[in-house]
């Protein structure tokens, strides 16, 4: 599929790299940025040769520097709400997929690209990234899911101190508040990210999908709810060819060949 402002390129290692490439502008999220979005993670779920996805910014100052304030300053309240849920419901589709998708952040992640950074399953970043949520600073508050991912993942103390001051903070505190998983040199930083999903990929593809869907099912249960869920997913996996074949294997003292079945 043809893409203008994202570059799309998927290898033999079933991995796609997602590029938002408007890097004069930051790569700023424009709206036909985030159509473009939910077209490459669409494209990203219904092919099966792609099993994971990378997402991360051209050039090497900027991961996403937030929606694009041009677009913002000419809206009404009715045009907000829209594309406030239009965005969410981009971001939301990359959260829910059935494949693990790493955000490489390689430079600003504000505001709407912290946003899409947090809708990623795992977040690597560049040590000269840098995260934020200035939007208060803009007169709004986040529009793309901030004010309810953030808290889930550092907490509601951490959360509401980058929310209220709308100050940026370094990779090595994000780190350090369990915002991003890793923090690598930027030249390593694909390399990394590939890496790591080369170990994913080797572990049983229908397990993988049962692991993001309970973590994504149960953050929105009860613990009794959230167990239930878990317990049907653990049988989902047990009825998989790749369950026998992977205990099997253990006890066989060799590797697994997963088939996804
Ligand atoms: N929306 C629209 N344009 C943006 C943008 C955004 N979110 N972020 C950067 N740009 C544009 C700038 O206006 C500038 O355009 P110009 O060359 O036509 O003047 C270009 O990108 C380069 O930005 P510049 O500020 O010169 O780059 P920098 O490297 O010095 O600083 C940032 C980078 C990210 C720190 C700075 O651009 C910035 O603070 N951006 C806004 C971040 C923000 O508030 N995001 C939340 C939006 S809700």
């Amino acid at each position: 599929m043809p893409y203008s402002y994202i570059r799309f390129e998927a290898d033999a290692s079933g991995i796609a790299l997602v590029t938002v490439n408007r890097p004069e502008k930051r790569n700023a999220l424009s709206t036909d940025i985030v159509r473009e979005l939910r077209e490459a993670f669409e494209q990203v779920e219904h092919e099966p040769e792609i099993r994971a996805a990378i997402l991360t910014g051209a050039g090497e100052k900027a991961f996403v520097a937030g929606a694009d304030i041009g677009e913002l300053a000419a809206l009404s309240p009715a045009k907000a709400q829209r594309f406030a849920r239009e965005g969410q419901a981009v971001f939301r589709l990359i959260e829910t997929l059935s494949k693990p998708v790493v955000a490489a952040v390689n430079g600003y992640a504000l505001g709407g690209g912290m946003e899409l950074a947090m809708s990623c399953a795992v977040r690597f970043a560049s040590d000269n990234a840098e995260f934020g949520q200035p939007e208060a600073k803009l007169g709004i508050v986040p529009g793309y899911g901030g004010t309810q991912r953030l808290p889930r993942l550092v907490g509601r103390g951490r959360a509401l101190e980058l929310l209220l001051s709308g100050e940026p903070i370094k990779a090595e505190e994000a780190y350090r508040i369990g915002l991003v998983n890793a923090v690598v040199p930027q030249a390593e930083l694909l390399s990394f990210s590939r890496a790591w999903l080369g170990k994913v990929l080797a572990n049983a593809p229908v397990a993988l999908e049962m692991a993001l869907r309970s973590v994504d099912a149960g953050l929105d249960m009860g613990l009794e709810s959230g167990l239930s869920y878990e317990a049907a997913a653990f049988a989902v996996c047990a009825a998989t060819e790749d369950c026998s074949e992977g205990t099997r294997a253990f006890l066989e003292k060799r590797r697994p060949a997963f088939t996804g079945k």
